[in-house]
């Protein structure tokens, strides 16, 4: 048997439009990172159509998967262990590759990993990061989930709060809908944003409480839609670009505020910043300001492990078999696997 520190691990992901692979040596030695993207596809449909998405993994998911083990330099009989992704998602994604995973479980004889997609966001950032260990407070922003989670040991979750409606991503990506930019919103209000003043329009910040650690984005949405409508109604002109910044504002400092927050109620020194919106050049540079003024050591993925990878999969995967959490033959999408669903 190999030494847990050379144990190859597989991860595969296929949640939502991105179909990936990656070999994991160890823990956290990245031997390859392979992502095919559906966002061409779906663009011109303005999101992700389930469908589509289903069957481009069906195409995609063994030849990403052969990529992956090329570009690591190994074989498939090399891999010890492979992880998956088995929700949050779509399920018709979700069941791509959890069956390509079963199905190279069983024909290797290995064993077989179902990871929580959300978990492995947090993950990401073990790869980029080689000294970092929990304990930590991970604020986790992807296009469907938006909260604040203590992250007491490597499989030791607890919720601090979540989105009670809209994500962050999806808010980003609503509203970049309704100004005409395409799919996905995020990148472009965040390119938009940097030409325009943050200031011009003042949006609403939601549950800002002390206390609170749930966010809700869909009256911030609201309120931009409402804007736009009523801008064009009085045929004035509309700057884009103040909109994107005045929008970004407003979601950022939601964030950065219950992120400062629940460090200080837990006595935490370290966030973690996960998911999609991690890659948002704003909120990485105010949560790394907001950091260094209360003394809290930040760190955030590098950019290609913030979206959605298998790398972050195999990472979460490998200290889960460290700890003997594995799958048996039976495991199934679960779209709406929650983060209360987490293990505590
Ligand atoms: O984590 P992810 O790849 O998929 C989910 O698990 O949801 O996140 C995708 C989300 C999308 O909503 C996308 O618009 C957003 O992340 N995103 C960004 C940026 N890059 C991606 N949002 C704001 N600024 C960005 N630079
Ligand atoms: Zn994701």
């Amino acid at each position: 048997m190999p030494d847990s520190e050379d144990i190859l691990t597989l991860g595969v992901e296929s949640s939502c439009d991105e179909t990936a692979a990656a070999v994991l040596r160890g823990g956290r030695t990245l031997l390859s990172n392979v992502i095919s993207t559906q966002i061409p596809v779906h663009r011109k449909f303005g999101g992700v159509v389930p469908e589509i998405a289903s069957r481009r993994h069906i195409v995609n998911v063994m030849p990403v998967i052969d990529e992956a083990l090329r570009e690591a330099g190994v074989v498939l009989e090399d891999i010890r262990q492979v992880a998956v992704t088995y929700g949050p998602g779509l399920v018709g994604a979700l069941l791509v590759g959890v069956s390509a995973a079963k199905a190279l479980a069983f024909a290797r004889n290995i064993p077989l990993i179902g990871v929580n997609h959300l978990e492995g966001h947090i993950f990401a950032n073990f790869l980029s990061h080689e000294e970092l260990e929990p304990p930590f407070m991970a604020l986790v922003v992807s296009g469907g989930h938006t909260a604040l989670i203590r992250v007491q040991g490597y499989n030791h979750f607890t919720l601090m709060g979540q989105t009670r409606d809209d994500a962050a991503g999806e808010a980003f990506d609503k509203v970049a809908r309704v100004m005409g930019l395409p799919y996905p919103g995020g990148p472009e209000i965040d390119k938009l944003a940097a030409q325009g003043d943050a200031d011009a329009i003042d949006f609403p910040r939601a549950l800002r409480e002390k206390g609170n650690y749930e966010f809700s984005f869909s009256g911030l949405k609201s309120a931009v839609l409402n804007y736009l409508n009523e801008m064009k109604m009085k045929r004035a002109e509309i700057d884009k670009a103040n909109v994107a910044a005045s929008f970004q504002k407003a979601v950022i400092e939601v964030l950065v505020q219950k992120s400062l927050e629940a460090l200080s109620e837990e006595g935490m020194k370290t966030l973690v910043l996960a998911g999609g919106v991690a890659a948002n050049s704003a909120l990485e540079g105010r949560l790394r300001e907001a950091a260094e003024a209360h003394d809290i050591r930040f760190y955030y993925p590098s950019k290609i492990l913030c979206t959605d990878n298998a790398a972050m999969i195999a990472c979460r995967g490998y200290y889960q078999s460290q700890a003997g959490i594995f799958s048996d033959l039976s495991l199934n999408a679960v779209p709406g696997l929650s983060l209360t669903d987490v293990k505590a």
